[in-house]
């Protein structure tokens, strides 16, 4: 491929994902509203950009062939928050790929998206949209673009609900882990699987407890490595008993479906501190 776009490079899963993802290209292009990482590829040129900045996008993307898109605020906020970069910039992403004719885009979408299914509801990659937040809603707006600019402009996108990217710090993540190398390897498939058309496919590892069904996403050929089992006694030991009848536990969403519109829900999430940092 010759020229691929990161949007969001500069966060946790884009610090991850950009070594891997210049290898995969002639020409490697992050962006982030964030000042640059220290350490660029080679073949990495760093753009200091806003996703609400529709100019700069199109800008962005002149001459790419894909562009991977994690650009975001990453937790429920109020809306007026979300507005620019999760709605507007989702939509400045797809319509910038249009003008600039590229292949693909591929999407970090949520598990947020349909929080609001029951978890004892093993839900398939066609389960309808049920945010559980503005920023699920965010999310559903943007796979809605992805399908629409399929349908009407040919415009092909990859939407990976990620479950929980993060190390495992709690009950829940012992069924939504996705490990760092299994993201590497569901972005990797999203770029090079040769046609995708519109596609949604949950971000998750191979969990024994993994509460969603990737089946109809086998196109992609995701095949999973790793497992949370391994941390599963030594959560359940350190987290006690869990309230069977609260929403954070019943729903997909976990403390996302438990929270009041507007406030966030990563703070109730027990992440590590070294899953906050960038990396
Ligand atoms: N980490 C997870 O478990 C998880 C789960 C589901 C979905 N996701 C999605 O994956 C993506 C990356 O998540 P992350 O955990 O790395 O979050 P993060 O907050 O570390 O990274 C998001 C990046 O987007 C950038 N950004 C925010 N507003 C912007 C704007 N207006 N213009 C340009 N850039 C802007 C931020 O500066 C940040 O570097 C997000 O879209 C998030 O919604 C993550």
């Amino acid at each position: 491929m010759k020229k691929l776009v990161l949007t969001g490079a500069a966060g946790r899963l884009g610090s991850y994902l950009r070594g891997p993802l210049s290898r995969m290209c002639e020409e490697f292009v992050s962006t982030d509203i964030a000042e640059a990482p220290a350490d660029l590829a080679p073949n990495e040129t760093y753009v200091k950009a806003d996703l609400a900045d529709l100019d700069a996008m199109v800008t962005l993307l002149e001459g790419a062939d894909m562009v991977v898109h994690f650009g975001a605020i990453g937790d429920e906020a109020p809306f007026e928050a979300l507005l620019g970069p999760n709605f507007i910039g989702a939509y400045n992403i797809w319509e910038a790929a249009h003008r600039n004719n590229l292949r693909r885009v591929v999407y970090a979408s949520s598990i947020h998206a349909v929080g609001m299914h029951k978890k004892t509801d093993f839900i398939g990659t066609d389960a309808p949209h049920r945010p559980d937040t503005f920023y699920g809603l965010a999310k559903c707006f943007a796979e809605d673009l992805a399908s629409l600019y399929w349908d009407k402009r040919g415009l092909e996108s990859v939407c990976m609900r990620i479950l929980s990217c993060a190390q495992v710090s709690n009950p829940r993540a012992v069924g939504t882990w996705l490990s760092y190398d299994d993201l590497i390897q569901l972005v990797q498939r999203a770029i090079d699987t040769p046609v995708t058309g519109f596609s949604v496919v949950y971000g998750v590892s191979d969990n024994d407890r993994a509460p969603v069904d990737n089946s109809k996403a086998h196109h992609l050929g995701y095949r999973p490595k790793d497992n949370a089992e391994q941390f599963a006694e030594m959560i359940f030991a350190e987290n006690g008993p869990v309230d069977p009848q609260a929403p954070a536990n019943t729903h997909h969403g976990g403390p996302f479906a438990a929270v009041e519109l507007g406030n966030s829900g990563m703070a109730h999430l027990n992440l590590n501190s070294d899953d906050l940092g960038k990396t």
